[in-house]
C-alpha cells in the first residue's frame, strides 16, 4: 500500500515540500503519496488525527504549528527537545516521535554541500527566534570556535545564551554589541530579508574567506547576501538548499535513506 505523508500548516498554499518529497521517492524507488494540508489555526490537533485515522505515517509541521506539535509528540529527539519546537512528526502505532530536522538541514547544506567547514569558525547568527533557536544546538556539535548571538530584542539573545551555554561557548546579545569583532560564518536568521530589510550588523563583521548564509530563499540574492558580498564575505548562499537538506532529514527519519539534495536545487531554482 502506498504510504501517505503531508506538510500542515496555515497558509500552506505556498509550500514546495510536495515537490520536493515526490521527487526524494522518485529518486529513491519509494512508494509514498505527499500532500499539503491546510488546518484551521485553532484545529491542528483534530487535522493531525484525521491525518493518522486516514493512515497517515508522517507530517511536516510549519508556522504557525511547531509548538503545538511539540506538544502533541509523545517522544522527541533531543535536537527537538533543545529547539522547543517540532517541524516533523513521524507515526508508528500509538507513538508520537517529534523531531527538528532545521539545524542537521543547515549544517548538512553549510559543510557537505557547499563545502566550508564549521569546525573551529567563529559564527554569528542574527535573530532569536524559532529558527535561530532550531540550529544552535547542531550548529554547536561541529566544535565551532564560538557561536554569537544578536537580536534587535536583546532579552530573547540573552534568553538563548542562557539556554546553550551549557552545551558549548555562546554568547548573546545585541547588535551593537558586535561592533569591532569578525566571523567566519554569518548565519542570517531573521525574517528581515523578506521585508527587504537589513540587520543592523556594524561594518566590519566579515572575517577574510567568510561565509554568509541566509536562511531566506527567492529568485533573486537577497538584501543581505548583497550586503555581504559587498563588505567582504567571500562566500554566500540563500535558504534553499537548507529548505532542502532539512527536507531530507524528514525523510531520513520516515523511511531510513537520505536523498540527494543536488539535483533538487537546479530543478526549483528553474521554476
Ligand atoms: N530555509 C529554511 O529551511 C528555513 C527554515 C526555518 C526558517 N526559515 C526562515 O527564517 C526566518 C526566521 O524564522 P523564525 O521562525 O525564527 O521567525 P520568528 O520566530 O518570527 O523570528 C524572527 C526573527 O527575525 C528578527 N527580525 C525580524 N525583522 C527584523 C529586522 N528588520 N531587523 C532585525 N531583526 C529582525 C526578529 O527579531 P525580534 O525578536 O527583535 O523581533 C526575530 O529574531 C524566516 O524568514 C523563515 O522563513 C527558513
Amino acid at each position: 500500500m502506498t504510504d501517505l505523508y503531508a506538510v500542515i500548516g496555515n497558509p500552506v498554499a505556498q509550500t514546495k515540500s510536495p515537490r520536493i518529497h515526490a521527487e526524494f521517492a522518485r529518486q529513491l524507488g519509494q512508494d509514498l503519496r505527499y500532500e499539503a494540508i491546510l488546518a484551521p489555526r485553532d484545529g491542528f490537533a483534530a487535522a493531525v488525527a484525521e491525518f493518522r485515522v486516514a493512515g497517515g505515517r508522517g507530517l511536516n509541521v510549519t508556522a504557525p504549528f511547531k509548538l503545538e506539535a511539540f506538544a502533541l509528540a509523545t517522544e522527541r529527539t533531543d535536537r527537538a527537545e533543545q529547539a522547543g519546537a517540532v517541524n516533523t512528526l513521524k507515526f508508528d502505532g500509538a507513538s508520537v516521535l517529534g523531531d527538528n530536522t532545521d539545524g542537521a538541514g543547515l549544517v548538512r547544506d553549510i559543510q557537505d554541500r557547499l563545502g566550508f567547514p564549521i569546525r573551529g569558525r567563529r559564527v554569528l547568527i542574527m535573530g532569536a527566534g524559532g529558527a535561530s533557536r532550531g540550529v544552535a544546538l547542531p550548529l554547536l556539535h561541529e566544535q565551532p570556535a564560538s557561536i554569537t548571538i544578536a537580536n534587535r530584542t536583546v532579552e530573547k539573545a540573552w534568553a538563548l545564551e542562557r539556554r546553550f551555554a551549557p552545551f558549548g561557548p555562546v554568547d548573546g546579545g545585541d547588535y551593537a554589541r558586535l561592533a569591532g569583532r569578525q566571523f567566519d560564518l554569518v548565519i542570517n536568521a531573521t525574517s528581515a530579508s523578506l521585508a527587504g530589510e537589513l540587520p543592523p550588523l556594524p561594518a566590519g563583521v566579515f572575517a577574510p574567506g567568510s561565509f554568509a548564509c541566509d536562511m531566506v530563499y527567492g529568485n533573486e540574492p537577497t538584501c543581505f547576501l548583497a550586503y555581504a558580498r559587498d563588505h567582504g564575505a567571500a562566500q554566500v548562499a540563500d535558504g534553499l538548499g537548507m529548505l532542502l537538506a532539512q527536507a531530507a532529514e524528514s525523510f531520513l527519519l520516515w523511511r531510513g535513506v537520505l536523498p540527494d539534495t543536488g539535483p533538487l536545487i537546479k530543478m526549483l531554482r528553474s521554476g
